[in-house]
């Protein structure tokens, strides 16, 4: 069944159209990547189906439900929830209590939301540094809180903007092993990233956006093959090694 449905999503900052007449959809327990150059109108696709921007034109449905112009903390609520590209702790909390923000959004009970945090927190390898303060934390460390506290929120569904950039390559192997975690749990993904390794490695499907409109949408190895994708985006040779 089809979980969230963009339907012609547009994005215009004065005169920059950042996405234009943008459709997409992902099913319940889908992994859809999307991935195209520096400035095509990925995160602000992102931003517009998460609830911090407005699209001027077109209508976001998830579960069932038209969320377009709803806010990010009420999207949330009916379990769609996001990481941010630059990620966002608050510095002066510890990782736990950073965590419980999240898990507010399903409980008010003190103690359920503690032992929630800490589930995840462990899940995520991160049960030794609790009383850590996050500002603190080295850059994976803040990639992993970042994706503890969109859990701790119960999504059924979450959007990843380059949750792996900056990572070197054994971190990035470990996320990449917990996203498919989170996915057999029936989490579905929407997963912007530019490190291709992790988009071949989880994603089920592809959406290519190039000066913020879809050029090409498919199977990863038909889309990573496909010659508008090579001119605008990933040139002959990664598209070889990907292939
Ligand atoms: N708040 C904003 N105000 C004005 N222009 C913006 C704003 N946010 C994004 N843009 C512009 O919209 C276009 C798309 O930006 P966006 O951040 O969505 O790209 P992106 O695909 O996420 O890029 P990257 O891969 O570098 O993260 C760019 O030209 C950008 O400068
Ligand atoms: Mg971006």
């Amino acid at each position: 069944m089809t979980l969230l449905e963009a339907h012609n999503i547009t994005k215009r900052f004065g005169g920059l159209v950042a996405v234009n007449d943008l459709s997409l959809s992902v099913s319940e327990g889908e992994i859809l990547g999307m991935i195209g150059p520096n400035g095509a109108g990925k995160t602000t696709a992102f931003n517009m189906i998460s609830g911090y921007y407005q699209p001027n034109e077109g209508r976001v449905i998830f579960d069932g439900k038209d969320i377009t112009g709803l806010r990010p903390d009420q999207v949330c609520k009916l379990g769609l929830a996001r990481t941010f590209q630059v990620v966002k702790p608050f510095p002066q909390l510890s990782v736990l209590d950073n965590v419980l923000v999240g898990a507010y959004n399903r409980t008010n009970d003190k103690q359920e939301a503690q032992q929630k945090a800490r589930e995840i927190l462990d899940f995520l390898g991160m049960g030794n540094m609790t009383e850590q303060l996050a500002g603190g934390l080295s850059v994976a460390g803040r990639k992993r809180l970042e994706i503890a506290k969109v859990l701790a929120t119960g999504p059924k569904m979450i959007l990843l903007d380059e949750a792996m950039a900056g990572l070197r390559p054994i971190e990035t192997d470990e996320i990449i092993e917990l996203v498919r975690q989170i996915s057999q749990q029936g989490v579905a993904l929407l997963l912007v990233e530019h490190v291709m390794k992790v988009i071949m490695s989880l994603a089920d499907r592809i959406v290519v956006i190039h000066h913020g409109e879809k050029i090409a949408e498919g199977e990863p190895q038909a889309v990573v093959q496909d010659k508008a994708v090579i001119d605008a985006y990933l040139g002959e040779e990664v598209a070889n090694v990907a292939g």
